[in-house]
């Protein structure tokens, strides 16, 4: 009686659905708002929003805290535990009962649940990622009331019942570290993998109706889905649209589909068939040569271009649907061939044919409950990407397939997305319900997000194949082809083939860190994927000295690496309580969720600076929150500096680094993690330092063999003449010691070349009485004309803990309000490294911070993301610099 049909895939473009005049529609009704919830005892029954998740009913209807609140994320493991179910009751109005069929669609549902009508079963789910929906028509009643329930099961028990079936191997890892306070194999359930802790992450293990519901009702037939790829043909300088629709028909129609970009003169008419039930039909629309195409470019390598597609089919001469999306025009390559002068192969990427430099980070889910990520979140996240010069992304197969508007944000801001799926950091079963759950999921995203330019390569997993090669998990050498034959099973014989069939246009990794072409020569498990000769590779090190470049592989692409810190105060203060207002609390090391780490972070900040000494309690905290965010700034600085100036060489057969995204851009909770955008979108010293560090002209200075060098980076694509100037400064006194400049030299387009080089003796020698703990350098580039170009750059040459002369400034500041922001004049008595201006919590941005201050006065401005005040800002106005925290 009931059918489950196929599945839907969820519109990722503009669809004109609804009642238009002319021609047969679907007509829909939403499902959303006010559902019911209930625990499975009955003890609780409260309002329920749709979309939404039990987690946030509880604390909207007041049952719970703010799950992020102090230690709640332990004392809320009960919800995850029990079962939960949703209910609304709903009458289907007659322009729906009056058509032929009549879909029930949920966009997300999360996770293992079963869905009831009227007393039916209509299905099952378990997994997050699909869209699921259900025909319904025979079951609806007319008139009355239908109730609709989804009965959700505990994510926690599930994944533990599916690990107890899967008896004859264990498949790990059984359980996260005890450090992470989190819930076990989470590798058994379709669902965000870090939902049950991660080491940046709390363990909330959500439930709900996490995407839209709604009733769909047509007649003759349902265009559920446009994408569209763009192709290029490179002998013949022609543009194809491949056009992919997803189509429901009730029964066989002849029809005629219409496909035209009018913006490019371009329109091709297809007879066609209309099948019943679900089918995709593809199309191929031949762009106009005499149309001049103009391309979708990277933030900061040009413009991101759009055209409209329309797409029309007709019946008998009646229009059945009529749509229009965007479609955007460029070319993807990841180019993996022989290197002069190295072994290995190069691993970069050709946007529109032309050799592009990834600068960006990784993105992990931006909250625990994805119905609080709105699209404000969503903006501001994005935006602080752009305004960070980054250009890329990197969507950590440990989250979730983001939501659309965060791919046309992208689309539109210009930031190249790879694209994980949604596997990290653990072996996966293989079942058959497994893999055909997968495979669905597969499917389904791959059709979403295709359409989006943004979207620059797949790739299959998290460090998956790193952890099998490195041995992560202690699987005896006797068992290990097993394990290589589930990882060859799900995501190259499934997966990969998946991809390939639904996507031509970018290319497809198994894992990242890889090896690529290498991995697959050795059977997708390279003995090493962190080789730097080959692909990309992750690097952590939290023990060595993080100033020393020596320490960082010299890889062809940095996809990982980075440095925890603390948010900063006024971001802690609202989750914590007075007691917790220590490094040494028990909040402090509860929210810690990475082994060790609130010790590594002192202990890597120790090696450079004077820790924080401070007899009060409160700024000796507050001062510790702030190095550690100078350490990890610093760090990552010193890490990207050298992947941007390896671009252009081969040093001892390693170079040509094409890629750095550090780990990571944002945080889910207020907690120390690697981020450099805290939990509310306030940004660390880190993401104003990446502002600078991912400049289009960087001028970049370090050292080897106490000779110092510059070099001059350039992302732009015509070539430079470019001389560096360098400052020396003594920190004890702000008049420069003396200064000296480079002969002009040619930095050719997308290059990074030496402008600067002397022994630091010599340089030393030739300016006053510097020596290497009294003096330090400040440096940039400038043009034949003296201007300018790119930021100003520092370079010390002894750690500012034995700096000798430097002072504890005396720094005095004043804001005035000007028409667009308002502005804070600084004025200091010494050199300051690392001012770091605070306003707490009143929200907004400077327009650069952490700097060092070598000059008397300094003007920053301000803009705030809410109404505020001179008044305000003076009275918020903290400014700390690295001699006021000992
Ligand atoms: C019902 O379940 C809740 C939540 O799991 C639990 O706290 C409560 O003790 C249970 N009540 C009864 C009567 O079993
Ligand atoms: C949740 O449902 C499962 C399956 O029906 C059952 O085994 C388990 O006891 C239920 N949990 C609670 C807390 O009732
Ligand atoms: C590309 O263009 C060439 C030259 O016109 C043609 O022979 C070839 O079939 C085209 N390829 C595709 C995939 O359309
Ligand atoms: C291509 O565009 C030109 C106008 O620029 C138009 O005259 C011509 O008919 C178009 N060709 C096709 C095949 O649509
Ligand atoms: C700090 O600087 C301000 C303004 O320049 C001055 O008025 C004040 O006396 C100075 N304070 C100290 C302790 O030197
Ligand atoms: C520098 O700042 C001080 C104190 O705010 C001010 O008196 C002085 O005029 C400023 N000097 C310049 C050159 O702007
Ligand atoms: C803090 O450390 C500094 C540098 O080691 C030292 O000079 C100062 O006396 C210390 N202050 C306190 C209060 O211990």
């Amino acid at each position: 009686m009931t059918q489950r049909v196929a599945v839907l895939f969820s519109v990722s473009l503009c669809l004109l659905f609804g009642v238009l005049p002319g021609f047969s529609s679907v007509t829909e009704q939403q499902l959303n708002g006010k559902w019911r919830l209930t625990n499975s005892n009955g003890s609780l029954s409260l309002a329920a929003q749709v979309p939404g998740c039990v987690h946030t009913a509880l604390q909207q209807q007041g049952y719970i805290q703010d799950p992020y609140f102090r230690f709640n994320d332990v004392s809320y493991r009960w919800i995850a535990l029990d079962n939960w179910t949703y209910t609304i009751t709903f009458t289907v109005s007659a322009q729906l009962r009056a058509k032929q069929k009549m879909l029930l669609v949920f966009e997300g549902v999360d996770t293992v649940a079963s869905v009831s009508l009227n007393g039916i079963i209509i299905g099952k789910t378990d997994n997050m990622f699909r869209r699921y929906d259900f025909s319904v028509r025979d079951l609806l009643r007319n008139e009355e009331q239908n109730v609709l329930t989804v009965s959700l099961l505990s994510p926690v028990l599930y994944a533990s019942e599916r690990r107890k079936a899967h008896s004859s191997y264990r498949v790990p890892p059984e359980c996260p570290p005890d450090v992470q306070k989190g819930e076990c194999h989470v590798n058994f359930i379709r669902k965000e993998q870090s939902s049950f802790s991660w080491d940046w992450g709390p363990s909330f293990p959500t439930m709900g109706l996490w995407k839209g519901v709604r009733l769909e009702a047509f007649d003759v037939l349902q265009l559920i889905q446009v994408s569209s790829v763009p192709l290029y043909n490179d002998s013949s300088s022609e543009w194809r649209l491949q056009v992919d629709l997803l189509l429901d028909a009730v029964q066989t129609t002849n029809g005629r589909v219409t496909l035209s970009v009018p913006e490019l003169n371009s329109e091709q008419s297809f007879q066609t068939d209309f099948l019943p039930g679900r089918s995709k039909r593809s199309f191929t629309l031949h762009i106009n040569t005499s149309s001049q195409v103009k391309v979708w470019w990277p933030s900061g390598h040009g413009q991101q271009p759009f055209y409209h597609l329309s797409v029309k089919g007709l019946q008998d001469g009646s229009l059945i649907f009529n749509t229009e999306s965007k479609v955007y025009f460029r070319t993807v390559e990841l180019i993996q061939d022989p290197v002069v002068g190295s072994p290995g192969l190069s691993f970069y990427f050709h946007i529109n044919g032309k050799p592009i430099f990834l600068k960006g980070s990784n993105w992990i889910p931006a909250h625990s409950f994805q119905d609080q990520v709105t699209p404000a979140v969503l903006r501001n996240l994005l935006q602080s990407a752009v305004d960070a010069n980054m250009n890329a992304l990197r969507v950590w197969g440990g989250g979730v397939y983001e939501q659309d508007l965060f791919y046309d944000l992208c689309d539109e801001m210009g930031i190249m997305v790879w694209q994980d799926f949604m596997f990290a950091c653990a072996m996966y079963p293989t079942e058959d319900d497994f893999l055909q759950t997968v495979r669905e999921e597969v499917v389904q995203q791959v059709r979403r997000l295709k359409s989006h330019p943004s979207v620059i390569i797949w790739s299959g997993n998290n460090e998956n194949e790193a952890a099998l090669a490195t041995d992560w998990f202690n699987i005896p050498a006797s068992q290990r082809p097993l394990y290589i034959k589930d990882y060859v099973t799900l995501y190259v014989n499934n997966i990969r083939k998946i991809v390939q069939e639904e996507d031509q246009s970018r290319p497809f990794l198994v894992s990242s860190p890889t090896n690529g072409a290498e991995s697959e020569q050795e059977g997708w498990v390279a003995a090493n994927p962190y080789d730097p000769h080959y692909g990309d590779v992750h690097f952590y090190s939290y023990v060595l000295d993080c100033w020393d470049w020596r320490t960082f592989p010299r890889t062809r692409f940095a996809s990982e690496y980075g440095f925890q810190s603390w948010p900063s105060f006024s971001t802690l203060q609202p989750i914590s309580t007075k007691e917790d207002w220590s490094y040494v609390s028990d909040f402090t090391s509860h929210r810690q969720h990475h082994e060790a780490g609130n010790q590594l972070m002192l202990l890597q900040a120790a090696l450079h600076f004077n820790l924080p000494n401070s007899t009060y309690a409160l700024k000796r905290f507050t001062d510790t929150l702030y190095i550690t965010q100078v350490m990890q700034a610093q760090c990552v600085k010193a890490q990207t500096e050298f992947y941007r100036r390896s671009r252009s060489e081969i040093i001892e057969g390693k170079g040509h680094t094409m890629g750095a995204l550090y780990w990571q851009l944002n945080d889910i909770w207020q907690a120390p993690s690697w981020s450099s955008v805290e939990f509310g979108g306030k940004w660390k010293m880190l993401h104003y330092f990446a502002q600078s560090f991912f400049a289009a002209v960087l001028p970049v200075g370090f050292e080897d063999s106490d000779t110092l060098l510059i070099y001059a980076v350039s992302d732009l694509g015509h070539d430079l003449k470019l001389r560096a100037v360098v400052t020396v400064y003594s920190w004890a006194d702000l008049d420069p010691v003396c200064t000296l400049t480079s002969e002009l030299q040619l930095v050719p387009a997308d290059s990074a070349v030496p402008v600067f080089k002397q022994p630091v003796a010599a340089l030393l020698a030739g300016c006053g009485h510097c020596t290497r703990l009294t003096c330090l350098l400040t440096f940039h580039l400038e043009d034949s004309s003296s201007n300018q170009q790119g930021p100003t750059n520092h370079h010390f040459l002894c750690s500012p803990r034995d700096a000798q002369g430097l002072q504890r400034p005396n720094m005095t500041a004043k804001v005035q309000q000007d028409e667009s922001s308002f502005t804070i004049n600084l004025h200091s008595d010494s050199v300051a490294p690392f001012v770091w201006l605070d306003v707490g919590n009143i929200p907004g941005r400077f327009s650069s911070n952490g700097f060092l201050m070598v000059s008397k006065n300094r003007t920053v401005s301000f803009s705030a993301w809410r109404p505020t005040s001179v008044a305000e800002l003076t009275a918020s106005l903290t400014i700390t610099s690295l001699r006021d925290v000992y």
